[in-house]
């Protein structure tokens, strides 16, 4: 209550359109509720496909007007500027963060935050440091290439880690060069609308970002806008498939996507047993179990199997539910009811096909959306609850007998995003980080994720990589130049 008093005035509820903050054209709103209470925090202005229209022609001027013109020296600074204004804001960032979503303050503040502003340092330094080549032609010409901004991004992102999925997409896009249209999620506008002020605060010329709330209907909206250029989604593969599908209506758009996981934890039996679960109870505990690279198959060698099993379910009852606000909770509500049911009732399916429910299993209380952390041993396959991605605080435990069999049942997915093995054996963790198509493979940690380092997925875990290198590249066109020079300059 005191905090939402706090806040009630600071609330940034409107769309960020050409610098400006508007209402929906439309008038409509949408509720964004505190989900560990289940009240309603306030109402958010709902962008409709005109609103995306008049944002999408913002950014479009922008780019062709006064953005090309920024040298990307300037763009780092502005980006710079933005760092310095989060990291002076991020107490109540990371209060925004855990009103809005549900996560304890006390990871907002260890991990939200300090990503956040390094992902956008870490791009403002890149802005200067991506260049072409000097191409040798056979004959008279000078010829090189310019890495050029795409032009006008549209960005979708989810709710899970609603301030860091906006930095990995803001970033290395206005390092780029480009102009964005960005579209929160539903469940977490907040956070993102006040990155929006002091977007307006840092100085970035008028439509070079711009901010539409709303609905899967206005991300979908923007996804096939014509005047879009490129397209970066956060979120589940259904949708994910859907704009990729929808990427050559209305022209082609290039598209980037980071979806689904249902990531293999592999635990060898030479494995310190304590790391082994520390390891994966914060692989897949950590927010609430909503990551998608949550370690969600945890495969046990047969010899250690029994005890780890004991010790999972001993260790994951220690975690402390409660209010997200209060620095010692460990374990907030998931972000909405129906986040909150989809798990339950993959609990029940895990019951009814015969895995082992060991610890948790309901609901925590009556009030917000809790879920007890929740173990299950004995898991096999074909079960639902080791198939399909259920993004929630439950973790199943395989067993498994042999190297070999182990990296192709860990294979045998849908998904390819993630993966962790935890070993003393530095040739068996590499033969297995090598064999397993997926997108990141952590030895003996997890959830270690850097600016620097790429994230994406094989598979229908996604298209392109995040972060790093490959972040910007998502960004950028390379243009070849080839210059007549006359028959006497040296090749
Ligand atoms: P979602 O994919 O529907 O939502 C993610 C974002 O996409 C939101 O901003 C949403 O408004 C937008 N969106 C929804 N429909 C769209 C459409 N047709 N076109 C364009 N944008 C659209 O995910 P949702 O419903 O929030 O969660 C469902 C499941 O997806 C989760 O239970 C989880 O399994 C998975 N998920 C994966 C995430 C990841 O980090 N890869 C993040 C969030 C959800
Ligand atoms: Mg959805």
């Amino acid at each position: 209550m005191f905090i939402r008093r706090a806040f009630a005035s600071k609330f940034r509820t409107q769309l960020l359109i050409n610098n400006q903050w508007v209402n929906s054209s439309t008038g409509k709103t949408f509720q964004t509720i505190n989900p560990a209470t289940e009240e309603v925090i306030t109402e958010v202005q709902y962008g409709s496909p005109a609103d995306i229209d008049t944002a999408v022609n913002a950014a479009r001027a922008a780019f062709d007007g006064p953005w090309r013109k920024y040298t990307a020296v300037q763009r780092a600074n502005l980006l710079y500027k933005l760092a310095d204004l989060i990291g002076k804001h991020k107490e109540e960032l990371a209060q925004l963060e855990s009103l809005d979503n549900g996560k304890p303050i006390s990871d907002a503040k260890a991990a939200d935050l300090p990503m956040v502003e390094n992902v956008y340092r870490y791009y403002a330094g890149y802005a200067d440091k991506v260049f072409g080549k000097t191409i040798p032609m056979n004959g008279p010409f000078f010829t090189y290439t310019r890495l050029e901004p795409k032009g006008v991004a549209g960005q979708i992102i989810p709710w899970n880690f609603p301030l860091a999925m906006q930095a990995w997409k803001l970033a290395p896009a206005l390092a780029a060069g480009c102009t964005v249209v960005l579209k929160p999620a539903e469940q977490t506008p907040l956070s993102a609308l006040r990155v929006g002020e002091l977007i307006v605060e840092a100085g970035f010329p008028a439509g070079v970002v711009n901010i539409v709330p709303g609905h899967g209907d206005t991300g979908a909206a923007l996804a096939v806008h014509p005047n879009v250029d490129k397209v970066a989604f956060t979120g589940s593969t259904e949708v994910g498939l859907e704009i990729m599908r929808n990427s050559g209506i209305n022209g082609l758009r290039r598209v980037t996507l980071e979806l689904g996981g249902k990531s293999p934890n592999i635990i060898l039996d030479d494995a310190d047993m304590d790391m082994a679960i520390a390891q994966s109870q914060f692989g897949l505990f950590f927010n609430q179990g909503q990551c998608c690279i949550a370690g969600s198959r945890v495969f046990v060698q047969e010899k250690i199997y029994d005890e780890f099993v004991k010790l999972s379910a001993q260790c994951s009852t220690g975690r402390k539910l409660g209010n997200p606000l209060d620095p010692a909770t460990t374990q907030g509500p998931q972000v909405d009811e129906a986040q909150m049911n989809k798990i339950l009732h993959y609990i029940e399916l895990g019951k009814k096909e015969g895995a082992k429910l060991l610890s948790g299993g309901k609901r925590w209380g009556n009030k917000g959306y809790f879920v007890e952390p929740t173990v299950f041993a004995d898991v096999t396959d074909n079960m639902s609850i080791a198939k399909e991605e259920i993004f929630g605080p439950v973790m199943s435990i395989l067993k498994f007998k042999t190297i070999d069999e182990v990296i192709e049942r860990a294979n045998n997915s849908i998904y390819g995003l993630g993966a962790g093995v935890v070993t003393k054996d530095l040739e068996k963790s590499i033969k297995i980080a090598h064999s397993l198509r997926t997108g990141t493979v952590y030895v003996n940690c997890y959830d270690v994720f850097t600016e620097s380092t790429p994230f994406g997925g094989y598979k229908q875990s996604g298209v392109g990589r995040e972060l790093g290198e490959d972040g910007i590249m998502n960004y950028l066109e390379s243009k070849t130049v080839v210059v007549k020079t006359s028959n006497d300059t040296l090749p």
